[in-house]
């Protein structure tokens, strides 16, 4: 199962990514997280070591490898491929976490004001392509905040779009666009999911604001500040405290993911 989490800063999607990426991992699954976010913080949430930490290189910034796989030989510069071979990569560079699961740290995607970033694009945009259409492990993916992620390549493969709200109706807005393009594309599983939900009324709100949406909220995370504990040491929540609130609510998210993991892929 390829899962995608997707939606504004702050939400809450490396919680949830490296979260449910731990939570497969203990069941047996065999997991590969991958950060497409150019703040890599998933390693902190899924709890990869220090040592291990140290001597990541996102894909995006190996110059060389970047250089190796699209350059055109014998074209000159602004010419690429934009179609570049990248099956050998995720074995090559993924390193080890707990309970068995693997990261690839991708790095962003994003084009600095300084210039275009093309060819590492291109290679980023190739290999989320590839890890959503070629391999067989429960991939997660933490995408960066916003939508620039999602096009035709992309989305292709992505079996589970999670979409992660928050209380505010900036972060619905986004969802909202996260929802229309992902069915463009042709997601057929786009999950609502809120997070950092402090009380009924605010998630009254929520339901108001989706109703006529036709996407319901698939799953609501309570606020709980054991998260922001985990976080000020550096420590995934999940071995933190594995009983917070939303620690507890989250395995429940995983529960229903399970259930329909086997609905489309082992029956
Ligand atoms: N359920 C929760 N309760 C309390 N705090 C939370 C909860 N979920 C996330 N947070 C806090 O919110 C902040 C953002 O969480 P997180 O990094 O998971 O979001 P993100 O969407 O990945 O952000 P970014 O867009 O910056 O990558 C963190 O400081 C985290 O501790
Ligand atoms: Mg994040």
């Amino acid at each position: 199962m390829k899962i995608a989490v997707s939606g504004k800063g702050g939400v809450g999607k490396t919680l949830v990514a490296g979260t449910l990426a731990r939570l497969f991992a203990k069941d047996k699954y065999n997991v590969l997280a991958i950060d497409n976010d150019s703040a890599m913080n998933l390693s902190y949430t899924l709890g990869i070591k220090q040592e291990i930490k140290d001597q990541i290189t996102p894909i995006s910034e190996m110059k060389d490898l970047v250089k190796e796989r699209t350059e055109v030989k014998g074209a000159g510069p602004g010419v690429y491929n934009i179609n570049p071979k990248v099956s050998d990569i995720p074995d090559k560079y993924k390193v080890n976490g707990p309970n068995g699961l693997e990261l690839l740290v991708l790095g962003g995607i994003e084009e600095p004001a300084t210039g275009c970033l093309c060819p590492e694009n291109a290679l980023i945009r190739t290999l989320l392509h590839n890890l959503f259409v070629q391999r067989d492990e429960v991939i997660i993916v933490d995408f960066e905040a916003g939508l620039e992620h999602l096009g035709r390549g992309t989305a292709k493969g992505i079996d589970v779009m999670l979409v992660i709200a928050e209380p505010s109706q900036k972060s619905l807005d986004l969802c909202k666009r996260i929802i229309d393009l992902s069915r463009k594309l042709g997601i057929i599983n786009i999950y609502l999911v809120a997070n950092k939900v402090i009380d009924d009324s605010q998630l009254e709100i929520i339901f108001n604001r989706i109703e006529d949406w036709d996407i319901p909220l698939y799953h609501s995370i309570p606020y709980d500040s054991e998260v922001g504990q985990a976080d000020l040491k550096g420590i995934p929540p999940i071995d933190h405290n594995p009983d917070s609130k939303a620690m507890v609510s989250i395995k429940k998210f995983y529960g229903k993911l399970k259930k329909l993991k086997q609905e489309l892929f082992d029956l």
